[in-house]
C-alpha cells in the first residue's frame, strides 16, 4: 500500500480564502479591521521565520498585524508592561507571544497576563479550562488545524482509536482533549503517549489515527504503524537534509492509508487557524 497524501497546504489555502471573505464581511459590517499583535523576544531565527509567516498570512487575509520586538535581555516587567498595553489597546484584537521565550523570562506569568479575550493561541488557563469543559472560546491553532484536516477529508473520528505521541501544552494535551469531546470532530477513544510510555510500538500499532508531536526526526518507523492507519506528523526538525517530520515518511508511507508530509502538512494549517482565531477575537470584542 502507498498512503494517500493529506495535503495541508492546499487545505490551508482553502481555509485562508474562506477567512479572507469573512474578514471582508466583518469589515463591511463593523468598519473595524481585525488586528493581531505579535510579540517577539530575542533573536531566535525560527521564531523570526514563524512570526514573518504569520504576519504575511494576516496581510493576505486582510487582517492588520503589528510586530513588537524586545531584546533577549528584556525583563519580565518590560514584557508584562507591553502585554498590558496591548490588552488595553482597543485596536488590537489578538495577542501572540512567540515561543520559546528566553530562559530568564517567566513564560507562564507572561502567557497568563494576556487578556483571555485576546488569547488567540488559547494558552491562557481560562481558555484551557474552557476547552477541557467542552465550551471553548478559542481552539489552539495546531490541534484545530489537524481536526479540520481530519474532518474535511472525511476521516472518521467518532469511535476511532486515536493515539497521540507527545503531551505538550501546545499540541499533545489539547489535541487529546479536542478529539475526546462529545460531538462533531470528537467522540474518539484517545490514548496519549510520552517518553515514559512502556512498549510504545505496541500502543501505536493499535491506532486508527496516529498523531505524532515529539520533535525527533523520523522517530516513527513503519513497524509502529497499523496498515491503513492515518498518520499525522506534527514534527518540524531542521536537519542537514532540510526540514523533516517526526515520522520516517518514505517507510511509513508504504504502510499507512493516509499521511501528512513535512513540510506542507500540519504547518500551514496552524497559521490558517491563527487567522481564524484573530477574526473570532475581533468579533467577540465587537460585541
Ligand atoms: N506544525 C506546527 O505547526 C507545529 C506546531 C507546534 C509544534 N510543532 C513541532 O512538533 C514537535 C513537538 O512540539 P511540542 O511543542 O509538542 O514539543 P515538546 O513540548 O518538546 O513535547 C514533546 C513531547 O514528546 C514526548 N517525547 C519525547 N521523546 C519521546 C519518546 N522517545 N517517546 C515518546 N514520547 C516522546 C515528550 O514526552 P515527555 O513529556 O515525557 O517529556 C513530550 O511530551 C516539534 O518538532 C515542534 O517543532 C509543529
Amino acid at each position: 500500500m502507498t498512503a494517500a497524501i493529506l495535503d495541508g497546504k492546499a487545505l490551508a489555502e482553502e481555509l485562508r480564502a474562506e477567512i479572507a471573505r469573512q474578514v471582508a464581511a466583518f469589515k463591511a459590517e463593523t468598519g473595524a479591521t481585525p488586528c493581531l499583535a505579535a510579540v517577539l523576544v530575542g533573536e531566535n531565527p525560527a521564531g523570526q521565520v514563524y512570526v514573518r509567516n504569520k504576519r504575511k498570512g494576516c496581510e493576505q487575509a486582510g487582517i492588520d498585524s503589528q510586530l513588537h520586538r524586545l531584546p533577549a535581555a528584556a525583563s519580565n516587567a518590560e514584557l508584562l508592561e507591553l502585554i498590558e498595553r496591548l490588552n488595553r489597546d482597543p485596536a488590537v484584537h489578538g495577542i501572540l507571544v512567540q515561543l520559546p521565550l528566553p530562559d530568564a523570562v517567566d513564560e507562564s506569568r507572561v502567557l497568563d497576563a494576556v487578556d483571555p479575550l485576546k488569547d488567540v493561541d488559547a494558552f491562557h488557563p481560562q481558555n484551557v479550562g474552557r476547552l477541557m469543559q467542552g465550551r471553548p472560546r478559542f481552539l489552539p491553532c495546531t490541534p484545530h488545524g489537524i481536526q479540520q484536516l481530519l474532518l474535511r477529508n472525511q476521516i472518521p473520528i467518532a469511535g476511532s482509536h486515536v493515539v497521540v505521541i507527545g503531551r505538550s501544552d501546545i499540541v499533545g494535551k489539547p489535541m487529546a482533549a479536542m478529539l475526546m469531546q462529545r460531538g462533531t470532530g470528537g467522540d474518539a477513544t484517545v490514548t496519549v503517549c510520552h517518553s515514559r510510555t512502556r512498549d510504545l510500538p505496541a500502543v501505536t500499532r493499535r491506532a486508527d489515527i496516529l498523531i505524532v508531536a515529539i520533535g525527533r526526526a523520523k522517530f516513527v518507523t513503519a513497524e509502529m504503524v497499523k496498515p491503513g492507519a492515518v498518520v499525522i506528523d506534527v514534527g518540524i526538525n531542521r536537519t542537514d537534509a532540510g526540514l523533516v517530520g517526526d515520522v520516517d515518511f518514505e517507510a511509513v508511507r508504504a504502510v499507512a492509508g493516509q499521511i501528512t508530509p513535512v513540510p506542507g502538512g500540519v504547518g500551514p494549517l496552524t497559521i490558517a487557524m491563527l487567522l481564524h482565531n484573530t477574526l473570532a477575537a475581533a468579533r467577540m470584542q465587537a460585541g
